[in-house]
């Protein structure tokens, strides 16, 4: 609802020059401080992972992380995490992308999900998209079925949700809050 949206917003707090001079950062941590507001926030990804038919969430690290595990419990879902590279100790996927400068590298367990698994990746924000058209990558090639993208917050200046067309190939993208 729009008061929720509103509610959400007011905890997020502009981080000017940060971490470099020109960037405005999105700080979620007084929304997660504040137990109405990350109630708010869990209750609504939820909702939204339970009306795409999500069977299981993944969770981006790791700011992304924070949102999905709650949202999994809420949504009675199991929870699959894609980690940086490196740090997952089984049989791992990875998957490559583009950052501003350089690339970077993501990696899931490939055994966590199934053929018959439909997924909702979930993540605090939608910036270039590369980090979330990467994890849909990995859930293609291990073989899931992608249910859609929610996230916090959609930085709409920078397009990503144009470049996640591609990877999303029609599944939905929602995001709370859009700036
Ligand atoms: C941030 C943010 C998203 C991603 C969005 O994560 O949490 O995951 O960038 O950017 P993109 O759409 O351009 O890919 P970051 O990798 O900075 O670190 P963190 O989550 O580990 O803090
Ligand atoms: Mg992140």
């Amino acid at each position: 609802t729009e008061s929720t949206r509103e509610l959400l917003l007011s905890r997020i707090r502009d981080v000017a020059d940060y971490p470099k001079p020109g960037v405005m950062f999105k700080d979620i941590t007084p929304l997660l401080a504040d137990p109405v507001a990350f109630t708010a926030l869990t209750d609504s990804l939820a909702e939204l992972c339970l009306r795409h038919g999500a069977t299981k969430i993944v969770g981006l690290e790791a700011r992304g992380f924070i949102l999905a595990a709650p949202v999994a419990i809420r949504a009675g879902l199991g929870f699959v995490p894609v980690r940086k590279a490196g740090k997952l100790p089984g049989a791992t996927l990875s998957q490559a992308y583009e950052l501003e400068y350089g690339t970077a590298e993501i990696e899931i367990h490939a055994e966590d999900l199934s053929a018959d698994d439909r997924i909702m990746v979930i993540d605090d924000v939608l910036a270039t998209g590369g980090t979330a058209g990467a994890s849909l990558e990995l859930i293609r090639r291990a073989g899931a079925q992608v249910a859609g993208v929610a996230v916090l917050m959609e930085l709409g200046f920078l397009a990503g949700r144009a470049r996640l067309e591609e990877n999303l190939r029609g599944a939905p993208l929602e995001a709370l809050i859009t700036v």
